[in-house]
Order: structure tokens, then sequence, then C-alpha cells
């Protein structure tokens, strides 16, 4: 199953050390949430839109919550990233905003 196996590989990943995305390329993540993810959020949560990860009711309370939220976010505005760009953009958000170790 192929969320199984995204599930196993993060944990593996984790467990590594404290960056959870360890392989992945931040930089890469940042152009793709400039290109496609701020816009929106922006309109909704005013400046650059960064408010909505760091509002005090935020969803994503941990690093997977983190990757299955840019999973979701992805799948419903029919992106079609790849895994790999999916952790990009988590990492991103996780050194920038959330900072979550696990
Ligand atoms: C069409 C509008 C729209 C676009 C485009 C959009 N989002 Fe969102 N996003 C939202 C809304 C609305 C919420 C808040 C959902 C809620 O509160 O239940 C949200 C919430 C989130 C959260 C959770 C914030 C929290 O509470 O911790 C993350 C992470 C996120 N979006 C990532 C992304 C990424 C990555 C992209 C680009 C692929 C993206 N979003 C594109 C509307 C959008």
């Amino acid at each position: 199953m192929k969320l199984l196996r995204y599930v196993l590989l993060l944990l593996i990943t984790s467990s590594a050390s404290a960056e959870p995305f360890q392989n992945a390329d931040a930089s890469a993540g940042k152009t793709l949430v400039n290109q496609h993810c701020i816009s929106c959020h922006a309109a909704s949560f005013g400046g650059d839109g960064s408010g909505i990860y760091t509002r005090e009711l935020r969803k994503v309370k941990n690093a997977q919550a983190l990757a299955a939220q840019v999973r979701n976010c992805n799948t419903m505005l029919g992106l079609k990233w790849f895994e790999d760009e999916e952790l990009n953009v988590a990492k991103y958000l996780n050194q920038q905003y959330y900072q979550y170790t696990e």
C-alpha cells in the first residue's frame, strides 16, 4: 500500500536525526510553495499567508501530519507533484514555520 510505505519511509528518516525530512530539498520546496500555495493562503489570512501555519489552532501537529497535509493539498489542487516534491515542500514549511523534530 502506497500510503503505508510512505509513512514507514517517514518514520525511518525521522528516527535518524532531528530533521524529519532529511533527504529533501527545502529550497526546491520554497519555489513550489511560492508558485502554488501562497496566494490562496494570503487571500484568507492576509500578509504573506504564513499566518495559516502559525495560528494558534493550526491543524498540523507533527512532521507526519505536515507531510499528509501537503499531500492533501497536492491532490486537492491537482498539482500532480511527485512524492519527493511533496517532501521538499514539507521540509521547507517545517524549517520555516513548524520546526517539528518528529
Ligand atoms: C485554494 C486555496 C488554497 C490553496 C491553493 C492552498 N491551500 Fe493550504 N490551506 C487552505 C485552507 C483554507 C487551509 C485551512 C484549512 C482548515 O483550516 O481546515 C489550508 C491549510 C493548509 C495547511 C495547514 C495549516 C495548519 O493549520 O497547520 C498547510 C500545511 C497547507 N495548507 C499547505 C498548502 C500547500 C503546501 C499548498 C500548495 C500545494 C496549499 N496549501 C495551497 C487553502 C489553500
